[in-house]
């Protein structure tokens, strides 16, 4: 019996670390000009004309879902949407056998699932690219929305300090990630118990010590981790596959309700950032969402704009994108 997977030559985006951060920022880069074009009524080049993506969602989803639908129409691709309820994965196939049978058809999938090593034996298994629409422990295409949020709000990811405040869960991790490849300032607020990994961080502070340059620091203390920051980020307590904790989860991060108060101990201007979707009156006040440091719904927007430029890169046959600058 052979259970070696085929060597390929294509390329995954399973997390953040898939990729150096020159990759990373040609990506933000060249999401800002796809932005920009569509604003101006620009159509996309048709890059994956005769291709087709899957998307396996193993969990519910809004933006990932219609964002990499949208996308890969208007790059030319047809997408196929299968929910795992619906396909045979649900009654039980194994992800390697889907995984061979899926990239007969497809040119590429998305996978949103629960472990992170389920997606990872799709990838092995698959000799067609394979993205993390979101795992329980990455959410890998969110940060390019969320950089590019930043990079278009202010200039530049350079020069500013990022907080992240609440759970130590999937989008912390995808944080921490970008922040040792960019080598960005970031300090997190996580309730004890509720901290990110301890690889990742190690991994993330290594990448930053060869860059020189970035910090990463964890405190318990919301004002601490907030103090002047000029990018604060949150997410839901209780994320998905979580919800049997969710009372102790809503006792332990009490305190960490990004409200008027919380907001006020950052920088004058400061961006608030969330991935959405979000539980007002829980991790951040309907004040707060609706104000005018919230960034969310060009955050939201800017998932089209990154999931096309991942596109184009992991399955458009050109070159992988050239940052404008390093960051
Ligand atoms: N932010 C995000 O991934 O949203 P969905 O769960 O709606 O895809
Ligand atoms: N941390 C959240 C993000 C949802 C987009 C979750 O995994 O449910």
């Amino acid at each position: 019996m052979d259970h070696t997977p085929p060597a390929t030559s294509k390329r995954d985006f399973l997390s953040l670390g898939d990729l150096s951060g020159a990759e990373l920022a040609g990506l933000i880069d060249r999401a800002a000009v796809l932005a920009k074009r569509r604003a101006d009524g620009v159509s996309d080049d048709k890059v994956l004309a005769g291709q087709s993506l899957a998307l396996i969602f193993e969990k519910a989803s809004t933006r990932t879902r219609v964002a990499f639908e949208v996308a890969g129409h208007e790059l030319g691709a047809q997408v196929i949407f299968m929910s795992a309820s619906a396909s045979q994965l649900g009654r039980g196939e194994p992800m390697r056998d889907t995984a061979r049978v899926i990239s007969a058809y497809c040119h590429g999938v998305v996978i949103r699932t629960f472990a992170h090593e389920r997606a990872a034996e799709l990838a092995r298994w698959a000799p067609v690219p394979v993205i993390n629409g979101l795992t329980d422990t990455r959410h890998p295409c969110q940060l390019i929305a969320d950089l590019l949020t930043v990079k278009q709000r202010r200039g530049s990811l350079r020069g500013l300090r990022y907080a992240w405040m609440g759970d130590g869960n999937n989008m912390a991790h995808s944080w921490i990630e970008a922040a040792g490849l960019l080598g960005l300032d970031l300090s997190l607020a996580c309730p004890e118990g509720f901290r990110p990994d301890d690889d990742i961080v190690a991994t993330a502070r290594a990448r930053q010590s060869a860059l020189g340059a970035g910090n990463i620091e964890i405190t318990a203390k919301p004002k601490d981790a907030l103090q002047g920051v000029d990018v604060i980020s949150t997410d839901v307590w209780t994320s998905m596959g979580q919800e049997s904790d969710t009372e102790a989860r809503a006792r332990a991060f009490q305190g960490y309700c990004l409200d008027g108060a919380l907001l006020g101990a950052a920088a004058p201007e400061a961006l608030v950032l969330h991935c959405l979707p979000a539980h007002r009156g829980e991790e951040i006040t309907d004040e707060v969402i609706e104000g005018a440091q919230s960034a969310v719904w060009q955050q939201a927007g800017n998932r089209l704009h990154a999931h096309k430029a991942l596109l184009e890169a992991l399955m458009g046959g050109g070159a992988w994108p050239q940052a404008d600058d390093a960051a």
